[in-house]
């Protein structure tokens, strides 16, 4: 059986305050779709990657992702998105192969992700046969606030967990969740538990934050720097 990774790269990112869509921003010399790709691709198993892409950067997206594919053996596929990251993915389960058994969503914006949190959340799907998340401890108190910045209350960060992507599933249940979801949900966890299946947490990666605000990118940037010394 196959592992599909679908890369949703279709958001527009205007808080990254950029004219180009997010995920085709460059980032130390390369689009974030790029190192997105390349980091999936380095997966220990041969994947199906779907990218999902702005309808009108088709043909960008699929020579950004061929070149990064590299000599990894799977099969690349590029489709348009639609209006909101559900949506989205929903245009990448439409074509899946036959053979995957396991599908990981995972968002071009996290581009420093690295391949090994990939290969982790596929272990533990294929381990539990339920849905697994990547995520962080919050090391921060969390406040509840009204819309005028008075606190409500605290709330317990024993009881928090901040999660990433890839957020992996196995195939019949993620398609389930998405055939009987009624509205939008944060994530594709939030769906698949919605709809009555169980999701687990297993240990994040700090690396694989995603890229939201100039902040973000300068970070990233920051980080590839320090890399290459
Ligand atoms: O906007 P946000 O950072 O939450 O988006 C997360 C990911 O979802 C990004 O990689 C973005 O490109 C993708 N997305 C998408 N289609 C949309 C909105 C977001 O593929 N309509």
């Amino acid at each position: 059986p196959l592992v599909a990774v679908i890369i949703v790269a279709a958001g527009s990112g205007t808080r990254l305050g950029h004219e180009l869509p997010k995920a085709f921003v460059p980032l130390a010399g390369r689009t974030l779709l790029e190192r997105a790709v390349e980091s999936v691709f380095g997966m220990r198993e041969a994947a199906q990657v779907i990218v999902v892409a702005p309808e009108d950067r088709l043909d960008e997206a699929r020579a950004l992702a061929a070149g990064r594919a590299g000599s990894a053996v799977g099969y690349l596929d590029v489709v348009s998105g639609g209006d909101s990251r559900q949506a989205s993915v929903k245009r990448g389960l439409a074509v899946l192969r036959p053979d995957v058994d396991t599908v990981l969503v995972h968002d071009a914006a996290r581009a420093l992700t690295p391949s090994a949190l990939c290969d982790a959340v596929v272990a533990a799907v294929r381990a539990s046969g339920a849905g697994v998340v990547p995520g962080l401890d919050v090391v921060d108190s969390i406040k509840r606030v009204d819309s005028q910045g008075a606190v409500l209350a605290g709330v317990d960060r024993q009881d928090l967990s901040a999660v990433q992507t890839p957020q992996g599933f196995p195939r019949r249940m993620l398609l389930s969740a998405f055939d009987t979801a009624t509205e939008e949900q944060t994530d594709d966890a939030a769906l698949v538990l919605s709809a009555g299946f169980p999701v687990s947490v297993i240990p994040g990666d700090p690396l694989a934050f995603k890229i939201t605000t100039a902040w973000d990118l300068h970070r990233a940037e920051l980080l590839l720097s320090a890399r290459a010394q």
